[in-house]
């Protein structure tokens, strides 16, 4: 669910989102459920991050402020579906485009992962800091088990991922799933390829829509 654009934000801060306003989905026929985009620059995303929300009012500031909306969100469509339809998907470490960080973003993953647990949601699912250059090669640097270890449901982890440290978070017990997203816009047959270990397809960015 896409709610605002990527970007700084422009308006006020206080939102609020009603049943009526998510309804549009929930009559979808073969619907399963909602992962709730709270990832990667968009509205409830900037909301979270410290350094994109400078509101005064009940949605920003402190933490339990600036995590508000996204709870509210979570809330109003586990009361629609069902808490165990509802899922959301967050970024705490991504600094997109260098304006929507957040300098504590292991606290506010835990805040979210207990706030979350509380709310008895079907999976949390949460994208690793963006890859480092290391030497010649990059790096994706491994945060999410703290915040795997306070929510207590399945955890989804993203972000760099390939099939041998997929495998190896999950042998490793440092997520419950891994999902991948530029090496299946390549390999639409990705679990096959996975499973009979068959070369992949490099992905084109020039052919991604962002
Ligand atoms: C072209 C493109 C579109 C994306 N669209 C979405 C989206 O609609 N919703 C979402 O949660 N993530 C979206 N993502 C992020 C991916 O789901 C994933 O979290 C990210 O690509 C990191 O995983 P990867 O390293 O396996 O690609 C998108 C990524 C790309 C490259």
């Amino acid at each position: 669910m896409w709610l605002g654009q990527a970007g700084p934000p422009k308006g006020p801060t206080s939102s609020v989102f009603t049943a009526q306003t998510l309804n549009f989905c929930f009559n979808i026929p073969g619907f399963d459920g909602v992962e709730i985009l709270a990832a990667n620059g968009y509205l409830i995303d900037k909301l979270m991050k410290h350094e994109a929300n400078n509101g005064s009012d009940q949605y920003g500031g402190s933490l339990d402020n600036r995590c508000r909306l996204a709870l509210e969100v979570v809330e109003v469509v586990a009361e629609e579906i069902g808490a165990d339809r509802t899922a959301i998907k967050l970024s705490p470490y991504d600094d997109y485009d260098g304006t929507i960080g957040d300098t504590t973003p292991e606290a506010l993953g835990l805040y979210k992962a207990n706030a979350l647990t509380r709310l008895g949601i079907l999976y949390l699912h949460v994208t690793e800091p963006r890859m480092t250059e290391v030497g010649d090669n990059y790096q994706t640097p491994r945060c999410l088990l703290p915040i795997k270890k306070a929510f207590k449901g399945t955890f989804i982890a993203s972000g760099g991922y390939n099939k041998y440290d997929g495998d190896k978070a999950i042998e490793e017990s440092y997520a419950d799933l891994v999902s991948f997203g530029r090496l299946f816009l390549a390999n639409p047959d990705l679990p096959k390829r996975f499973e009979i270990d068959a070369p992949l397809n490099k992905y084109d960015r020039s052919t991604f829509h962002i």
